[in-house]
């Protein structure tokens, strides 16, 4: 069974205004090293919607964000997002070539965003991209290209785009699938990209009854993981039986003596009877490996604690990696204190903000050359229930379970939502 969850209640539910404010106050001292902006974005519905028919996903976009420099927290910003033509824009911000674009998937293109994050309109990355965009490219460290599959629903097929540097579209690959499955997320290695093809499919009599979001647990639907070499062509994709479930996000994958071992949040399925938001049971930390020469796909549990929006260092993207950060999630999508998983000692930390807050996504920042893997900071935007605000906290990701290094107090509350990053000055 799962928990009834309102996205509209409590910190699920939409702020009123736009906020702007300068100088804000620090409790601890904000190293001086982090100069940049902590930006995330998540659905913030502009007028009441329906309760009844109302789907996490589908709530017009806001993106918070808080700059800092100089040991000084300079401002917090929070603005709605919309696409050109009044798209919903809500899942994902990222910084590429200096340049802030907010990102959702199945079928909408990106906004672009000033660097104070107010929307420039949709940019399909200067019109270099064709089709759809993903809500989560993965950045290979050693090009700096960004690799993200792409799907709609009046595709035969999902794509694989990789956007350079430069923030022009370089490949867009054409792979045929059937049934038109949700794929919001991949991964890459230093060779393939991880296409996940699972059992979530668009039910095209979901949207002929009118519901907007018209995707839909399908246990008809063979699920599989398909291994595609970087610059391979269509036929090249290796597919390998998976499990029936559903993944919203890997946290990373890498090769190893010729094993593709994918990390992962696994769901027991998605869309099934919780139709307005994803709540269906306890999502947990998995490793899949995928033997190249067997043709075979082995799972292990590598956290059976409920938890959500995984992150690394991500100059270990699509190589192997020792730390993870996510956040705990209970039933209900009651967020929760934020994790630390050594995944080489099989080790976790938790740290628990206090009573009644709760770590939205918590990012890794790396100290500038600093070469350890957690040598750095651990981010995130954290929900006090007492105040009804939020704070910025900072950790030191090698202290993890210490005080905090410092903690920026915000005036106004920052929704439960999705994704974000943080874009350091260049
Ligand atoms: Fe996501």
């Amino acid at each position: 069974m799962t928990t009834e969850v309102s996205f509209l209640d409590g910190n699920f539910g939409p702020v009123t205004e736009e906020v702007t404010t300068f100088d804000l106050p620090v409790t601890g001292t904000i190293p001086p090293e982090l100069a940049g902006r902590l930006v995330r974005i998540g659905p913030n519905p502009k007028a009441p919607p329906d309760p009844a028919t109302y789907h996490w996903f589908l709530g017009d976009g806001m993106v918070h964000g808080l700059r800092l420099r100089d040991g000084r927290a300079e401002w917090y910003r929070n603005r709605w997002v919309q696409g050109d033509a009044g798209e919903v824009v809500n899942t994902h911000v990222v910084g590429i070539d200096g340049r802030t674009f907010a990102l959702v998937e199945a079928g909408s293109q990106p906004v672009e965003l000033s660097d104070e994050l107010d929307p420039l309109g949709t940019c399909a990355f200067d019109g270099t991209l064709e089709g759809a965009y993903s809500a989560h490219p993965h950045r290979d460290p050693t090009t700096g290209e960004m690799h993200a599959v792409t799907y709609n629903w009046a595709w035969d097929h999902i794509r694989h785009v990789v956007v350079g540097p430069d923030a022009r579209v370089r490949r867009e690959l054409q792979i045929p699938v059937a049934g038109g499955p949700m794929i919001h997320d991949c991964a890459i290695t230093e060779h393939h990209v991880v296409l996940l093809d699972l059992p979530v499919t668009f039910s095209l009599e979901t949207a002929a009854a009118g519901v907007a979001f018209p995707y839909r647990w399908n246990p008809d639907h063979p699920p599989r993981v398909g291994l595609l070499p970087l610059d391979g062509a269509p036929g090249d994709v290796r597919w390998f039986e998976a499990p029936t479930c559903y993944v919203f996000h890997t946290l990373n994958a890498f090769e190893r003596d010729g094993t593709v071992v994918v990390d992962l949040v696994r769901h027991p399925r998605m869309f099934a009877t919780a139709v307005n938001g994803p709540n269906e049971g306890d999502p947990v930390l998995e490793r899949w490996s995928l033997d190249l020469a067997a043709g075979t796909l082995v799972t292990e549990t590598l956290d059976d604690r409920p938890q959500e929006f995984p992150r690394l260092d991500e100059r270990r993207t699509g190589r192997p990696h020792r730390f993870a950060y996510a956040a705990a999630v209970g039933a209900g999508l009651r967020h929760g204190p934020a994790l630390k998983h050594d995944l080489v000692a099989g080790t976790s930390e938790v740290h628990d903000h206090g009573p009644g807050r709760a770590t939205l996504e918590p990012l890794f920042v790396p100290r500038a050359d600093g070469p350890g893997e957690d040598d750095g900071w651990v981010m995130s935007y954290v929900y006090d229930a007492t105040t009804d605000r939020s704070d910025v906290v900072i950790l030191d990701a090698g202290d993890f379970t210490g005080e905090p290094v410092a903690t920026v107090h915000l005036p106004v509350r920052v929704p439960f939502g999705f994704h974000g990053s943080w874009i350091a000055d260049r």
